[in-house]
């Protein structure tokens, strides 16, 4: 008997950005974060889970490539955290339950866009997998409770088990069972809102997320004025903003945090890059859009946001996007299309790794 469960999670983009932490191990926060999960149509990650007495280890592929679950990885500790879930939660409670726990599993995953473009690959990874293995297990949990899981495969990841407005409450407890995501608002609460993606450069970073707020955490005197001086209060406020649809103070704090998050990169030694000259060049556009629009309407129509990489997310009102995708494409003219390939469910068929 095999069991198997295949399951997809959407990416999310943070508005208030999650950056530093004070335990690498369980990845706790500095800092609170809040984000905007996207609709499970376009960038996700979709992950099938196996379990079968006759496997003889654990065995994950990613995109089709195996890759090694090392010991003590963030994967081994996802996996694990779910075994031990299935037992405590099923076999313990049921004895006819089959002992999934003691089969080995085999994990395929893939991503319908570029891995580790900026574009939050691992946040949808490790919230698919933590689906697919909550499915596979049948575990009657909460998605509080696997968020703190997806959690400790990569911080972000925990957001992307809600849809909607999304928030990562840092907690304070030295065991980390107060730091989970919780949903603000569903998506239905303010669909109006979109989200446009400018892939700026798909090649994978130069200084991933994990390294990178490391860093700032031992050398940026700025991220510590930000963590208490500056993100609580943003937090109120946004979430203010969401419940009130008030785009105007939801797109001024969204550019400001970006910028903050940005200026504690450079304020890292060595200082952190991640925008670049075409980045630079969507954040006037968009700054000189609103200044028209704010003469002309008294309101803003588009708010940036940067990730650890040069790809920037547009949040703007459905009306405005068609607008937004014009003036893009002046200034950045080239052919348009989808360059992410959409592929669906239905696609994994014919994907199946060898050994799989
Ligand atoms: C800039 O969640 O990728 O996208 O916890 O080390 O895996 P790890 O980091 P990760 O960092 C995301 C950083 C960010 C901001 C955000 O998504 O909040």
């Amino acid at each position: 008997m095999v069991y198997q469960a295949t399951t997809s999670a959407p990416v999310n983009i943070a508005c208030i950005k999650y950056w530093g932490k004070r335990d690498t191990k369980l990845i706790l926060p500095t800092n609170s974060s809040l984000s905007v999960t996207l609709d499970q149509d376009h960038l996700r990650s979709t992950t099938t889970s196996r379990a079968d007495p006759e496997f003889s280890k654990d065995r994950l592929w990613l995109n089709g490539n195996e890759e090694e679950i090392k010991p003590g990885s963030r994967m081994h500790t996802c996996i694990t955290e779910m075994k031990t879930l299935r037992k405590k939660t099923v076999e313990d409670n049921d004895s006819s339950a089959p002992k999934l726990s003691t089969y080995h599993v085999h994990i395929s995953s893939f991503n319908n866009f570029p891995t580790a473009a900026g574009l939050a690959s691992s946040a949808s990874g490790f919230a698919a997998l933590v689906f697919s293995l909550a499915a596979l297990y049948q575990l009657p949990v909460s998605l509080k409770d696997l968020s703190l899981i997806a959690r400790q495969g990569s911080g972000s990841a925990c957001r992307s088990l809600f849809g909607g407005y999304v928030a990562w409450e840092q907690g304070s407890a030295a065991n980390g069972l107060d730091s989970y995501a919780v949903q603000v608002a569903p998506e239905s609460h303010w669909p109006e809102i979109h989200a446009l993606i400018c892939v700026v450069n798909d090649a994978k970073k130069g200084t991933s997320s994990t390294a990178g707020m490391q860093r700032t955490v031992e050398t940026s005197a700025l991220l510590q004025h930000r963590i208490k001086e500056v993100v609580p209060q943003r937090m109120e406020n946004i979430s203010k903003a969401i419940h009130e649809k008030d785009f105007d103070s939801f797109a001024r704090i969204t550019m400001a945090d970006s910028n903050q998050f940005h200026a504690v990169a450079l304020d890292t030694s060595p200082p952190i890059f991640y925008m670049n000259d075409v980045s630079r060049a969507i954040i006037a556009i968009v700054e000189e859009y609103n200044r028209v629009s704010m003469a002309a309407t008294g309101h803003l129509r588009a708010a940036y946001t940067f990730d650890a990489g040069p790809n920037a997310v547009i949040y703007a009102p459905e009306s405005s996007i068609k607008e937004i995708v014009q003036l893009i494409l002046r200034f950045f003219p080239q052919q348009f299309k989808d360059p992410f390939g959409l592929f669906r469910e239905e696609d994994m068929a014919g994907k199946v790794p060898e050994g799989f």
